[in-house]
């Protein structure tokens, strides 16, 4: 097969409530939240070619510490459909690292969305999600984007209906917050196998908000409801970014949280006009960090990215394009 060039866009997300509920005998915490892409996004193009070795390399517009999602992801595929082949990564990176974005989750999923596709190969749905997640907790999102309730490790997904196109404001500080500690600083006890008691109060308030999401004329206000909370842990030990969160609010947002476990907050504004001129006069007033206007992006408009952007890998594929699920 001839050599085959692709640009695809890694979105975004934000967490519109996160819950850290108990610590699992895996070592990993039970989640309650909402995922929601944004239309920010990096950009991966992917070069691909049959070889008799494989080869993978990686150029990026920034260095990115320890290994590289995007490599083991392209080693997963590769392994899974028992191929070799020579392919090269250009990163640009938009979306600050170690933001709680999902940024180099999102690359990774990006890589294993792309490369079956682009080999003429199709994955089951099924088994991509199971590499996703060995890749990491949010990496399963990213195949499907839109917004969805997450349980489990965040793995465990269920689409829910879209939200409007709000805009959206971040605050990125370069602030980087390990997530692993932040997990630990929370000090959660093991499960015991039922719900404890102190997390039932906030399961309801967690099914209101769902609730309010699924049903917009509900009369629960799902923004009223949400809550992260990483946020105590973490903005005390980072006291600017709850300033970040109160500015955001102060200039009009209607909701203003930490992403994941940071350190990027985010603002959602009524209207593209008010959330630019809260970037204008944010931007005077604290120039050290970086405001950076988007919207929150619907799965109909991920997709439709997804498959522009894949058309001419898309064409080879024929009557098979059918295996291929969403994205053929
Ligand atoms: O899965 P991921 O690589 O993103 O997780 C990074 C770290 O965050 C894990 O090693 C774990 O310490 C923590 N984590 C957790 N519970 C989750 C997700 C992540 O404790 N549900």
């Amino acid at each position: 097969m001839d050599e085959l060039r692709v640009r695809v866009p890694a979105f975004a997300k934000l967490n519109l409530t996160l819950l850290v509920l108990d610590k699992r005998t895996d070592g990993f915490h039970e989640l309650r939240t909402v995922f929601q892409t944004i239309a920010l996004h990096d950009s991966l193009e992917i070069e691909f070619q049959r070889a008799r070795r494989t080869r993978l390399s990686i150029e990026s517009s920034v260095d990115i510490p320890g290994d590289n999602l995007i490599i083991r992801a392209a080693e997963a595929v590769l392994a899974e459909l028992k191929i070799k082949a020579e392919v090269r990564f250009r990163l640009e990176k938009r979306i600050p690292m170690g933001g709680g974005l999902g940024g180099g989750s999102s690359d990774a999923a990006a890589t294993l969305l792309a490369l079956p596709v682009m080999m003429g190969r199709a994955v089951a749905a099924e088994r991509l999600s199971a590499l996703a997640l060995e890749l990491g907790s949010d990496v399963p999102f990213f195949l499907e984007g839109g917004t969805a309730l997450g349980l489990g490790r965040g793995e465990e997904l269920y689409s829910l209906p879209e939200l409007p196109e709000t805009p959206v404001l971040l605050a990125c500080s370069g602030i980087h917050v390990p997530t692993g500690q932040a997990f630990a600083d929370l000090q959660r006890q093991p499960a015991t196998g039922l719900t404890s008691p102190i997390h039932h109060n906030r399961m309801k308030r967690f099914q209101s908000l769902v609730a309010g999401v699924v049903c917009p004329e509900s009369s629960s206000d799902w923004m009223s409801l949400s809550e992260n909370d990483f946020e105590a842990a973490v903005f005390s030990r980072f006291p600017q970014l709850a300033t970040f969160r109160q500015l955001l609010m102060d200039r009009g947002g209607l909701l203003a949280r930490l992403s994941g476990s940071g350190s990027t907050v985010f603002g959602l504004f009524r209207t593209a006009a008010v959330r630019d001129r809260a970037a204008r006069r944010l931007t005077q007033d604290r120039s050290d960090v970086q405001w950076v206007a988007t919207t929150l992006l619907p799965r109909n408009q991920f997709r439709r990215a997804w498959r522009r952007s894949l058309a001419p890998a898309r064409k080879r594929l024929g009557p098979s394009a059918k295996d291929y699920g969403w994205i053929a």
